[in-house]
């Protein structure tokens, strides 16, 4: 039996130069292996704000009127063929992947009141988790998992609910981002020993979700501070979460790794107090200079575009030659691979639902919920613009 929904959207209706508006949506019933969400909370993600202001960088392909998001938690008023693992009725939070070049459709946008998910990117709440809790995982919580274990980029032993300690050593680099918050906690679940970065305010909050060690990104010495809490340590892999962060993530991974191959361990007869060793591996999340300035411009204004473009390509080129200089790989995370691969389902199925429900895992950061409806997520995207320190804002609709 088909159902149809009231259903509204917030439709980017053109390229860039914020041409939100919001309006009546179509209806989309689920395909097999895909759920429909009444959503009740969406999150907003610097990427939305990105699309919205500058236009089809990010998502070239993009047909317009699109409708953004990738953050939703709310409840399931239809199942698809073949869905086993949620009913109607079940609260859920889940990744919208309407923007993915292999889905294209504004109907799996977050910024709407009724969206289509993957089943295998969604997962149960429990109830003492709140819709506006939830939202703030997804896109963060992927990116994190992406980074940590698809294979060409840290390729780290998966997370389960009751970790066995690997005896090797994470680098967060951004421990208090959104990402960072949800890649300490997995890296912990995952039974790795976690160092993270994040302003001395936020010491305590990293701490809180698991890294053993902290220190401040802002200090000159970060890298050699964090070498020195490395000796003695096998490292794991470095993940990059920040603008500017990969520059010295690679000299981590080169100094911890100095004179050990991908994987290779500081084993027991290691002399002293040697140095780390370990992987030489770096995942990054974030590119290496701000597109701000391009706000609310279209790309016809290739005056203030050329420099910016200038400098991204100049800045990748030598982190580029750095890593190369240093025998360090470094690899790109795209926070949505996951669902065509073995880690989306791993983390949303497998690990995330009991994970949640025992307590183990935190829906973190804490969100900050800044309007209702979805003619609030305009102000969302502009606050997220202005910048949150270890908080993630959240639209309740
Ligand atoms: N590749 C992907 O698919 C993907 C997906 C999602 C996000 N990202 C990227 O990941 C990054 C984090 O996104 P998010 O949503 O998690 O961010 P967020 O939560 O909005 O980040 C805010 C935090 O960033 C920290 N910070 C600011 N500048 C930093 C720097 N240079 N190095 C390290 N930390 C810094 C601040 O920490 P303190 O307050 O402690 O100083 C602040 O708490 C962004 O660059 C984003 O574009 C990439």
């Amino acid at each position: 039996m088909t159902m149809t929904h009231d259903n509204s959207a917030l439709w980017l209706t053109k390229k860039g130069g914020r041409r939100l508006e919001s309006g009546p949506a179509p209806s989309t019933p689920p395909k097999a292996g895909e759920i429909v969400v009444r959503n009740r909370a969406i999150a907003v993600n610097p990427v939305d704000w990105m699309t919205v202001s500058i236009g089809g960088m990010v998502y070239p392909w993009l047909t317009y009127p699109a409708v953004l998001g990738s953050d939703v938690a709310g409840d399931v008023v239809e199942v698809g063929p073949g869905v086993t693992r949620f009913q109607v009725g079940d609260r859920v939070v889940g990744m919208a992947v309407g923007v993915e070049k292999n889905r294209n459709a504004a109907a799996e946008g977050a910024f709407q009141l009724f969206t289509v998910l993957l089943e295998h990117m969604a997962s149960p709440l429990p109830d003492g988790v709140s819709y506006e809790n939830a939202a703030v995982l997804p896109l963060t919580l992927s990116t994190a998992a992406c980074g940590l274990f698809e294979p060409q980029l840290l390729g780290l032993d998966l997370p389960t609910a009751k970790p066995v300690a690997t005896g090797q050593t994470v680098v967060i680099w951004g421990g208090s981002t959104s990402v960072g918050s949800n890649a300490i906690q997995l890296a912990v679940a995952a039974g790795y020993d976690v160092i993270a970065t994040a302003s001395p305010k936020n010491f305590d909050y990293v701490r809180g979700l698991g890294a053993s060690q902290a220190f401040d990104y802002n200090n000159d010495s970060a890298v050699a501070d964090i070498l020195g809490a490395l000796t003695g340590k096998t490292l794991a892999g470095v993940l990059a979460v920040g603008t500017g962060s990969t520059g010295p993530c690679i000299e981590i991974a080169a100094g911890a790794g100095a004179g050990a191959g991908v994987g290779a361990t500081a084993g027991a007869g290691a002399a002293g107090a040697a140095s780390a060793r370990g992987s030489k591996r770096v995942a990054t999340a974030s590119v290496p200079v701000t597109f701000d300035a391009l706000a609310n411009r279209t790309w016809t204004r290739l005056p203030v575009a050329v420099p910016i473009l200038v400098r991204f390509v100049l800045a990748q080129a030598r982190l580029t030659r750095q890593a190369r200089k240093a025998g360090v790989t470094v690899g790109s995370i795209w926070g949505a691979t996951l669902k065509d691969n073995f880690v989306g389902p791993a983390i949303y199925r497998d690990f995330l639902p009991r994970a949640l429900a025992d307590g183990s895992f935190r829906a973190a950061p804490e969100p900050l919920v800044v309007g209702a409806g979805l003619d609030a997520i305009a102000g969302a995207l502009d606050s997220l613009h202005e910048g949150v320190s270890a908080r993630k804002i959240v639209v309740t609709l």
